[in-house]
């Protein structure tokens, strides 16, 4: 069989923010509406200052707002919370979204759910959360899992009656990804670290999407030939002299001799979360001026 079709996220999400950012110049031309986005960042984790100043930046890149909130780690909960009230009732705000992981004194649910459902751009509030699991309103899905589909949809068309595994059943990703999935139709599995057999799980799927946060842990003889492989992992594994570079969820060499198609890491779900990102805050910004969801 012939090696997979790489699923290139980068180019993917750059062509979407550049949509984004058309949409975002007519919403200033015919509603005087610019989006804003604020990013409240607790502490110092350096993965997340990483992705707090990607957001930041290419919020800025698509025209809209960025406000950015940077609290330090001893911060408490009725700070933050005093913090998400604020951004909740001020107008030029249109999507929070408080990075995670919070420090350990802080209750991270109860921040996110203190979160306006309709700012909520990350998806990880209980209402927001309840939409996408009944299929009811229109609720505001989290960006990766978002990302993922706008890949499939690209690369893997009509998914109708497909098996779906998913590795991993984060609210972050797995449990997300699987109700997306069941609203086009796949035969959905969340399996998990304690699954039993996961090799054989994973071998019946047509979509495979890779969430655990372990490194290559997903071999090529887990995959089914011509599978879609969607690798949501980013680890970070050490090299000889001090060296280390990032690696998915899934052997990606093994992999690519087995799969139809599948995501690198770099490069692949990455970019594409972002840029999920900034379209959700572009919704919600239409939602709460009564503009219909721009389509993108
Ligand atoms: N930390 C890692 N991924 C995410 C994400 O998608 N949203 C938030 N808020 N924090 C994260």
């Amino acid at each position: 069989m012939s090696e997979a079709r790489i699923i290139d996220g980068k180019a993917f999400a750059a062509e979407l923010r550049g949509r984004i950012g058309g949409v975002v110049a007519g919403l200033k031309r015919e509603h005087d509406l610019t989006p804003g986005l604020a990013v409240v960042l607790v502490g110092e984790n350096p993965a997340s200052q990483v992705y707090v100043r990607n957001k930041n930046r290419q919020t800025a890149e698509a025209g809209m707002n960025s406000f950015h909130h940077a609290l330090s780690a001893a911060t408490g909960q009725d700070e933050l919370l005093d913090l998400i009230a604020r951004l909740n009732a001020d107008p030029a705000v249109h999507g929070i979204l408080v990075q995670l992981p919070l420090p350990d004194q802080i209750d991270a649910q109860a921040m996110l759910d203190a979160i306006d459902p309709a700012k909520d751009v990350d998806g990880f509030h209980v209402v927001n959360a309840g939409r996408l699991m009944t299929g009811t309103g229109k609720p505001l899905v989290p960006c990766t899992p978002l990302g993922c589909m706008m890949l499939l949809r690209e690369y893997a068309g009509d998914l109708t009656g497909k098996r779906a595994v998913i590795v991993g059943r984060s609210n972050i990703v797995g449990k997300p990804m699987a109700h997306l999935l069941l609203g086009q139709h796949c035969t959905v599995t969340i399996a998990h670290s304690r699954t039993r057999d996961l090799p054989s799980e994973c071998r019946q799927a047509d979509i495979l999407v890779a969430a655990v946060g372990r490194a290559e842990m997903v071999r090529g003889d887990w995959i089914k030939p011509g599978a879609t492989v969607l690798d949501v992992g980013i680890n970070r594994i050490e090299m000889a002299e001090g060296k280390s570079r990032l690696v998915g969820d899934v052997a990606f060499e093994e992999a690519r001799q087995v799969a139809g198609a599948i995501t690198p890491v770099p490069g692949g779900i990455g970019p594409m979360t972002i840029a999920c990102l900034l379209s959700n805050a572009m919704t919600a910004a239409c939602r709460q001026h009564g503009i219909e969801d721009p389509v993108v």
